[in-house]
């Protein structure tokens, strides 16, 4: 048995203590005949269920246009579960326990016959707390976020907590605002009727394991810290990369793009974590004060230098995970001379002491040879005496690979000797496995943050500086971008890495993605 097996319980260090301290309450979701619902919410609520980590009594009202029985609802949510439930098989009895509590209200979220109808639902509720403790879940389209706020608040259903013991939140879901101006009427719209503290920005990559670990590695390990910064630290490269294409979304892509769905938020969020400062506690405020001070480090990106440094891309037909794709002008719901990026790769800087000098390149992307998403420290290389100088560039530079998802680990790249009578150099690899150390347990990052918000702890919450301050950076891209027809240099086909420049990116540099490799 090795050390760590062994490892003594006083040196399990749990912060947590004892159960969460959870009150009744009533969720109620807006958007309930969509996507998000039924392959994440109630998948996430189902397991939270299984773990006995939901308040009791808890109850769930579904909102959506569709005319539809509390049981015919029911019966469709069961069906997503079957097919997206993280555990499987799904045991029908447990289902049907906890399907009790599922309600389904049909109106149009915006109407306030609905929010008079869904105030009579509430007031039938027998307990207290469930009539009065609150969360919505705004999972509609955000162009419908504000009118739902307003009409829940004149239906007397959300109001500015101030001294009532029980209490109303909001979450909503991404995109929040679809530049910084429609971010800043948002946040004016709804924190109209609610105080901050009661809005719940949602970024799921922030509910992820690994993703928190990046803090945990960061700031509850002292031999890295002397390392991360520009002495070490040559560069950083952060890899978001999705095998599919954007499948049934086509419309709801066509007015996102790669730089709004992925990069205003997951990997910005990514970067944060990984550059930020320590924060003085872990309060939720020290905390995200760090991360907006890293995002307001970024350097602007002004008109004339987005073309150096952002590369924009959009797959062609290919052939990917052994079939023929169609080209993203083909997919259903896009124009087809859509100018719609479904790549991104980017150079930035982040200007202060720390970092000063390093660049940090983020691509994502779609129809990508894997589904990957990685960050890679890569350190400066050994000084050109001894086996550098006679290696040349055939000497790796060590580097530090945070992989996220999925085979979720954390790899340490060294340079050791070839055993033999030969001096031969490679690089070798020392690597952590979460489901060797752990277990192969993958709780969804909707079941953290759920719960997180029934606790109203906003921690993983985006706050209202972050979201402007990252669309006010993505923005002044897509006004270079805007009205530019994609050159054909800018095409990638599916199962490539992406469009030639976004090599060039880094060859400029003298650098060069490292690609994830599958099944590390
Ligand atoms: C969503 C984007 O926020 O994140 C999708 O809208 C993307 O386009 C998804 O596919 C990726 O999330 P994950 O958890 O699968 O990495």
């Amino acid at each position: 048995m090795d050390e760590l097996a062994q490892l003594d319980e006083s040196l399990v260090c749990r912060l947590d203590t004892g159960p969460r301290h959870l009150s009744p309450c009533t969720l109620i979701i807006f958007g309930a005949s969509g996507d998000l619902t039924a392959r994440k919410l109630v998948p996430a609520l189902y397991h939270l269920y299984l773990a006995g980590a939901l308040p009791e009594p808890f109850h769930v009202v579904g909102v959506a246009r569709r005319e539809k029985s509390d049981a015919a609802w029911r019966e469709e949510l069961f069906a997503a579960l079957q097919r997206f439930s993280r555990t499987q098989p799904v045991d029908r009895a447990r289902w049907e326990a906890f399907a009790t509590r599922l309600h389904y209200l049909a109106g149009d979220g915006t109407n306030p016959a609905t929010h008079r109808r869904l105030a009579e639902h509430l007031a039938g509720l027998g307990s207290e707390p469930l009539r009065r403790n609150r969360l919505f879940y705004l999972a509609t389209s955000p162009s419908r976020f504000a009118s739902i706020a307003a009409g829940l608040h004149a239906a007397g259903l959300l109001r500015r907590d101030e001294e009532s013991p029980f209490w109303q939140r909001v979450v909503v879901e991404k995109p929040f605002g679809h530049d910084l101006a429609s971010a800043r009427e948002l946040n004016a719209a709804l924190t109209r009727h609610t105080e901050e503290r009661q809005l719940f920005r949602i970024d799921h990559y922030l509910g992820k394991e690994t993703v928190q670990n990046l803090f945990v590695f960061r700031f509850a390990n002292a031999i890295f810290e002397p390392l991360w910064n520009r002495q070490a630290v040559d560069h950083v490269q952060i890899t978001v990369s999705e095998q599919a294409g954007v499948g049934t979304r086509g419309a709801y892509y066509e007015e996102a793009g790669a730089l709004r769905d992925m990069v205003q938020n997951h990997l910005l969020q990514v970067l944060a974590l990984v550059a930020m400062e320590p924060p003085g506690s872990l309060e939720a405020e020290a905390i995200r004060d760090e991360k907006v001070k890293l995002l307001r480090a970024l350097r602007p990106i002004p008109p004339e230098e987005v073309r150096r440094r952002v590369v924009r891309g959009q797959y062609t037909a290919g052939e990917n995970a052994g079939a023929p794709q169609r080209a993203y002008r083909a997919e259903p719901g896009v124009a087809p001379d859509s100018n719609v990026e479904t790549f991104v790769a980017l150079r930035l800087w982040v200007d202060n002491w720390r970092w000063a000098g390093v660049p940090f390149y983020l691509r994502t992307g779609k129809q990508l040879p894997l589904s990957a998403s990685e960050v890679r420290l890569q350190f400066r290389r050994p000084p050109h005496v001894l086996f550098a100088a006679r290696c040349g560039p055939r000497l790796d530079a060590n580097s530090l690979t945070l992989r996220l998802q999925p085979n979720e680990g954390i790899s340490l790249h060294i340079n050791g000797k070839v055993p033999g009578a030969e001096l031969t150099l490679r690089p070798v690899r020392m690597h952590f496995r979460y489901d060797t150390e752990f277990g192969a347990y993958t709780p969804e990052a909707y079941e953290r943050l759920l719960l997180d918000v029934l606790e109203g702890d906003p921690t993983l919450f985006i706050r209202r500086d972050e979201v402007e301050v990252a669309w006010a950076f993505v923005d002044a891209i897509r006004a270079d971008w805007a009205d530019q027809p994609l050159t054909e240099a800018e095409f990638y086909p599916a199962g490539s890495w992406g469009p030639p420049a976004a090599d060039a990116l880094l060859a400029a540099d003298g650098n060069a993605w490292r690609n994830p490799q599958s099944g590390i």
